[in-house]
């Protein structure tokens, strides 16, 4: 039987010839399918003149959600929402299939210059803009993802994995000792050189300008769980280390900040539900120079 499976939300933010779009990206199904996850009367005017939402789902999904009385209307949209059907995915695993969309918006969406990526368990009632305003803008930062609220070294993160049994402990062994094998340490907050504020994040809420050092980091971090587990708590630190080895002479502008910014932000933004109407301020974007990717 097929069990209906949200894993999340992505808003893509498209900058075309002076017209901005935004979309966001269900990715496939849930069992309590819900489009309040972003009220209209929470996005900001500029958002709502210039944006466009998209929803994913499964074919199954779309069936339920015509069957509870959402029914795409003639342009294919329910609400603010374009659904898209999707077809094919790469990957047996849902979890798996879900860092598609999680780590690889720029390659769905090449001519996206942001995306935000929230996970079904979140409800971030915010006007998008305003998140990247907040995250990247404001920080000058292009990656912006939130440390975890509890752990800081990749050894407690596989403990944890194992103990509540997220994943084959075998493979998370051979993942796990493939990184110490290339050279993953354990988080030192007192050593010379802290990286990162931590080696976990908190990976359910990213907000990224596609810029080629962003775009990058998330083509490295798909592979390692492409390859090892899907479990991307676990490959986060040694991908960091893996860009910076590879890229040592170019900056990566990485906003680590704590989780309880996130729910501080998010409670503040829901307050302030209609509060983007400006364009984005000029002066502070990180999209300077949208070109290709280093080599
Ligand atoms: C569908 O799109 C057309 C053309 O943009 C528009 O005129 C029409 O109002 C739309 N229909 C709905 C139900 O939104
Ligand atoms: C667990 O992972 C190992 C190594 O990848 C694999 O050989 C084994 O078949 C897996 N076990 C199960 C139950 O999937
Ligand atoms: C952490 O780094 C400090 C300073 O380099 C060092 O003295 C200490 O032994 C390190 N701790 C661990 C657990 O590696
Ligand atoms: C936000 O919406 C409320 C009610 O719709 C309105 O009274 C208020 O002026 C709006 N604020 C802004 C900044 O647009
Ligand atoms: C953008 O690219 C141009 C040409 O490659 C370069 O001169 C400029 O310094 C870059 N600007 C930034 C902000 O990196």
């Amino acid at each position: 039987s097929h069990h209906h499976f949200l894993l999340g939300n992505l808003f893509v933010f498209f900058q075309s010839h002076g017209d901005c779009m935004l979309f966001s990206l269900y990715y496939t199904v849930s069992e309590t399918l819900s489009f309040t996850s972003l009220k209209i009367s929470q996005i900001g005017s500029y958002s709502k003149k210039n944006v466009c939402f998209i929803m994913f789902l499964d074919e199954l999904t779309l069936t339920t959600l015509s069957s509870e009385g959402h029914i795409p209307d003639e342009n294919g949209s329910i609400g603010l929402w374009r659904i898209v059907v999707v077809k094919n995915l790469p990957y047996k695993d849902m979890r798996r299939a879900g860092k598609v969309p999680k780590l690889l918006a720029h390659r769905l969406f090449p001519s996206a210059l942001y995306s935000i990526w929230l996970d079904s368990k979140l409800r971030l009632h915010a006007d998008p803009m305003l998140i990247i305003e907040y995250f990247l803008w404001r920080k000058k930062a292009e990656y912006a993802i939130s440390v975890h609220y509890d752990r800081t070294c990749v050894w407690e993160e596989v403990l944890q994995n194992k103990r509540l049994n997220k994943y084959n402990h075998t493979a998370i062994d051979e993942q796990f000792y493939f990184y110490q094998s290339d050279g993953l340490v354990k988080f030192n907050a007192s050593g010379h050189d802290p990286v990162l504020p931590s080696y976990v994040p908190e990976g359910s809420f990213i907000v990224r300008a596609h810029t080629p050092m962003s775009n990058l980091f998330s083509c490295l971090w798909f592979n390692e769980v492409n390859r090892f587990t899907s479990r991307d708590q676990l490959s986060f630190a040694y991908t960091y280390l893996k860009l910076r080895r590879m890229n040592a002479g170019r900056n990566f502008q990485l906003n680590m900040f704590k989780d309880c910014e996130r729910r501080a932000v998010a409670k503040l933004f829901h307050h302030r539900a209609n509060g983007t109407t400006d364009p984005p301020p000029k002066n502070l974007r990180t999209d300077k120079n949208h070109s290709s990717m280093p080599s």
